[in-house]
């Protein structure tokens, strides 16, 4: 078939004429094809899902509810444009009793998302021109350089490295980028490895960004998510207010990924600039669900409940990993499980087969035992298995976990 005239019309920031005809497959897309192989393989079989980024379960009844009763009043029916006073009142609540960041003005200083990853795709376009840099972690969730680059902008990435506990090393940005950079992004609990940052090193953030008029955006998905101790926001970092802004989401802390709903809080005039062009992209989330949001918010033992939940899980992963030969340590928060993938792997029936990237563990993973995973081999070659897999109570918790030891007892990985 001859292209269509619409084909020539693509712009180059998703590949202009060539658009849709690219044969590279993404990572998501092979993991997405070697599952279906593997069960058509074996019809019937339990394909365990280690990989799935999102919680398991639904949101909590009480949340539920309150999106019931929100959605029967007519006053909450219309576009809600940037949000009435109710989420943003919850939220500078939230950050003060979860997170310990006082005085969050909720009227200046606070305004919803409609989920973290439409507040990353908004807020370069506040900032980025042609020509300038964000500086991004590597591996990491890239939205905020997507559409940097669609703007024109470049992106620097700093490498997580174990060595450096996962935490990128700011030193490390060239001479020739770093007055070109206009914004850092950073994530902790971090996905995809699950490290965690320290007030030392977001201090250190804050004056790095002063010292070189960065804005920092802090992308806290997982921030409460964690399995000791308080949730740890950047915003607590005296300073914090004068360079950036947090983004906090229901989706994982409160088991609502489909319900889209979060919040940008911080520096006042980055708000106000990413209220200006949201406005300019969305007419707001729905208020019952702002609302049901807020509800989350002022009953942070909801994700109490959801982290010990994973924590328990995570204990019990780590254990089996580990017997399985797998370097695994507990990390102090998020659902994620970063360990460093084996260069080879020896079967009792005499096959051994050796690796070049984490993905080809991963593709073998899949395809020799069921087990689905996410490669990472943007700083290393890593595998990052989640404890969200599907699992209705803790009986069947360990009775995953004990088929996960059983596909992985005859097999001995080499990681030298
Ligand atoms: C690091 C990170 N940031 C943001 C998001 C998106 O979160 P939301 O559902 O709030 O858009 C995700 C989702 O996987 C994530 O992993």
């Amino acid at each position: 078939m001859s292209d269509s005239y619409i084909q020539n019309l693509f712009a180059e920031r998703i590949g202009g004429r060539q658009y849709g005809k690219a044969t590279a497959l993404y990572k998501f897309e092979k993991i997405k094809r070697a599952r279906r192989a593997a069960l058509a393989a074996h019809p019937g079989a339990e394909i365990i899902d280690m990989g799935v980024g999102e919680p398991d379960e639904m949101a909590f009844p009480e949340v539920v509810e309150t999106l019931h009763e929100e959605a029967r009043k007519p006053e909450n029916r219309g576009y809600s444009d940037n949000g009435d006073a109710v989420l943003k009142q919850a939220a500078a609540r939230y950050l003060d009793r979860v997170c310990g960041v006082k005085g969050i003005n909720p009227d200046t200083e606070v305004i919803h998302s409609i989920g973290s990853k439409a507040a990353l795709s908004i807020l370069p376009t506040a900032f980025i021109n042609p020509g300038d840099y964000v500086l991004m972690t590597t591996p990491g969730y890239p939205v905020s350089g997507t559409h940097a680059k669609y703007l024109g902008g470049l992106v620097h990435n700093l490498p997580l490295t174990e060595a450096n506990n996962f935490l990128p090393d700011l030193d490390s940005v060239p001479a020739g980028v770093l007055p070109k950079a206009k914004a850092l992004v950073i994530n902790y609990p971090n996905n995809p490895t699950g490290a965690s940052a320290t007030p030392e090193f977001y201090a250190a953030v804050v004056a790095f960004a002063k010292k070189n008029n960065l804005v920092v955006i802090s992308d806290a998905a997982y921030a409460a998510l964690v399995y000791e101790g308080k949730p740890l926001s950047f915003l607590a970092t005296p300073g914090a207010k004068d360079v950036g802004v947090e983004l906090h989401s229901c989706s994982k802390s409160f088991n609502m990924t489909g319900w889209r709903c979060g919040f940008v809080a911080g520096n006042e005039l980055i708000v106000k600039a990413y209220g200006d062009v949201k406005d300019n992209t969305d007419s707001g989330q729905f208020l019952a669900i702002q609302h049901a949001a807020a509800y989350g918010f002022d009953h942070p033992e909801i994700t109490a409940q959801i982290a010990a939940k994973y924590s328990r899980r995570m204990d019990a992963l780590v254990q089996t990993l580990r017997h399985a030969g797998f370097n695994a340590r507990k990390p102090k928060g998020s659902f994620f499980l970063y360990v460093k993938a084996p260069k080879a792997a020896a079967q009792k029936n005499g096959q051994r087969i050796e690796f070049n990237t984490a993905e080809d563990v991963s593709q073998w993973l899949i395809t020799e035992t069921l087990i689905s995973t996410v490669p990472w081999d943007d700083a290393g070659a890593y595998l990052r298995f989640s404890v969200t897999f599907v699992a209705k109570d803790p009986a069947d918790e360990q009775r995953v976990l004990g088929e996960v030891a059983q596909r992985l007892a005859d097999v001995k990985f080499e990681f030298k």
